[in-house]
């Protein structure tokens, strides 16, 4: 079925696409970065140019010179009759041959696997015939799974029986799972922005209105906007990352947790916690999870292997009272029917070697961060890059607000990122790009200096009037 996006949603999620002369070109390149991160999927219809042209403010003209240049590449076709469709992206689009060639993928923040895990599948191989011999897949997930996550929650003061443990084909189905047990139309959800956007995507689809609340990298949780978005919007739901939050990689500490804690009792709100990237402790030491002296009911926990051992296990759990356990079961098998076995047994396996694998996440990810910041302070001084003590990425702040306009030219030398905007709920982040530091150092300096050649054109092209860090002109 295709979709159509009208012109009011298109200049929202458009944001600040000014980016460059001429505007016509401008705006086809803001176009087709919605293109390239799936935010406009393909087979959506666009406005109609006079549509866009009036909600953009610009003369019919320039939208239709966009609307050639986006035929000219590709992204869209316009049949008469029926508009501008977008297009699947075509085959010599650096983003489909990832991978392959020389591309630098930083698209998903995505950790190599752990070293130790391929002796783990062939441990658990040994085992194929007794594998085998049952159904192969489980709806709540495999008893020895749920009673080592459980132990774990246990361990760390939060007492868990293996009846309150659902395991899911990763942390998104277990969040899109929630969202469809949890809200229903028009209500309101609490998230962070940025966040995530796939939570927010399953929130969304499940008819939800989000109400964003700021985390910065300098001053993480806005908590005074935090509290009046409780008391005001009374949200069914708030959805956050306490450890290690994507993208800002910030942590919550005990004032952070109590005053939200409060806020979501006061008005009954739900709290799903997501701790996909908990785990991914590189100078902390183990000193955080400030949120688990919250032990009180109506707290759900979300958690996976994906980030601390391998996206490619796709196992995940949620944590939660058995009533709703059960209420979650019943409804997923729409979605899917179950974990297979075999990774449920790796996961099992996995579980008892935990500690290597954190401490080897800790060095990895330490050692690539560390060489992605050195990198960008020699070749990119005037972006304000943070120090995460953990998690996945930096979320840096650009000297001037052309995002998108960055992520398109360096797309054309094979380093594929998300655009800023990418990661808001409620439109903003231009000046803002994520870069994860998942993949090794030698790849991500060289992303850098492919970025630091980027940022020179996308800064020489960018007209006059963008706004530069310190209120002076570009
Ligand atoms: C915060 C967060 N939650 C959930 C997910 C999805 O995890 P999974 O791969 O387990 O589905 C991701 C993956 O990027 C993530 O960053």
């Amino acid at each position: 079925m295709d979709s159509r996006i009208s012109a009011r949603a298109l200049t929202s999620v458009l944001g600040g696409w000014r980016t460059r002369e001429p505007a016509y070109e401008a705006l086809a390149d803001g176009i087709r970065v919605l293109c390239v991160d799936n935010r406009l999927a393909p087979g959506t219809t666009l406005p109609a140019e006079r549509e866009l042209a009036s909600a953009l403010g610009l003369s019919r003209s320039t939208v239709a010179a966009a609307y050639e240049s986006l035929r000219g590449s590709t992204h869209i076709r316009s049949v008469r009759g029926s508009g501008s469709v977008t297009l699947p992206l075509r085959r010599h689009d650096p983003g489909l041959t990832s991978g392959t060639g020389d591309a630098i993928d930083l698209q998903q923040a995505s950790p190599a696997a752990w070293p130790g895990l391929a002796g783990v599948f062939s441990e658990v191989a040994q085992n194929a015939a007794t594998l085998v011999a049952g159904t192969g897949y489980d709806m709540q997930g495999s008893s020895t799974l749920r009673s080592r996550i459980a132990e774990r929650y246990t361990a760390r003061g939060l007492p868990t029986r293996p009846d309150e443990i659902l395991i899911t084909n990763g942390a998104q189905s277990a969040l899109h799972l929630l969202a469809a047990v949890l809200v229903g139309r028009g209500d309101r959800v609490l998230v962070e922005t940025p966040t995530y956007p796939h939570a927010a995507e399953a929130m969304r689809a499940a008819g939800a209105r989000l109400i964003g609340v700021p985390v910065t990298t300098a001053d993480g949780w806005d908590l005074d906007r935090a509290e009046q978005a409780f008391a005001r919007a009374l949200p069914v739901l708030a959805y956050l990352m306490p450890d290690f939050q994507n993208p800002t990689g910030r942590s919550m500490g005990s004032d952070d947790v109590a005053r939200i804690d409060a806020a979501a009792r006061r008005t009954g709100g739900m709290l799903v916690l997501d701790e996909t990237t908990a785990d991914l402790d590189i100078d902390r030491a183990g000193a955080g999870g400030a949120f688990d002296a919250v032990r009180r009911a109506g707290v759900v926990r979300v958690g996976s292997f994906g980030k601390s051992v391998w996206g490619g296990l796709r196992l995940g759990w949620i944590r939660c009272e058995e009533p709703l356990v059960r209420r979650l079961m019943a409804a997923r098998p729409v979605r899917d029917l179950g974990s297979p076995d075999f990774e449920q047994a790796v996961g099992a396996a996995v579980l008892e070697r935990f500690d290597d694998v954190v401490a080897q996440r800790a060095h990895v990810l330490g050692a690539s961060r560390d060489v992605l910041r050195e990198r960008l302070a020699v070749r990119l001084p005037e972006w304000r890059v943070p120090r995460p003590d953990g998690g996945v990425s930096l979320w840096i702040e650009l000297d001037a607000p052309l995002s998108s306009a960055l992520v398109m030219e360096v797309r054309s030398r094979g380093v594929l990122l998300s655009a800023g905007a990418r990661f808001s709920v409620d439109g903003g982040y231009d000046r803002h790009l994520r870069l994860p530091f998942t993949t090794s150092p030698e790849r991500l300096a060289d992303a850098v200096d492919r970025l630091a050649e980027s940022w020179d054109r996308v800064r020489d092209a960018a007209p006059q009037s963008v706004p530069v860090m310190d209120g002076a002109l570009v």
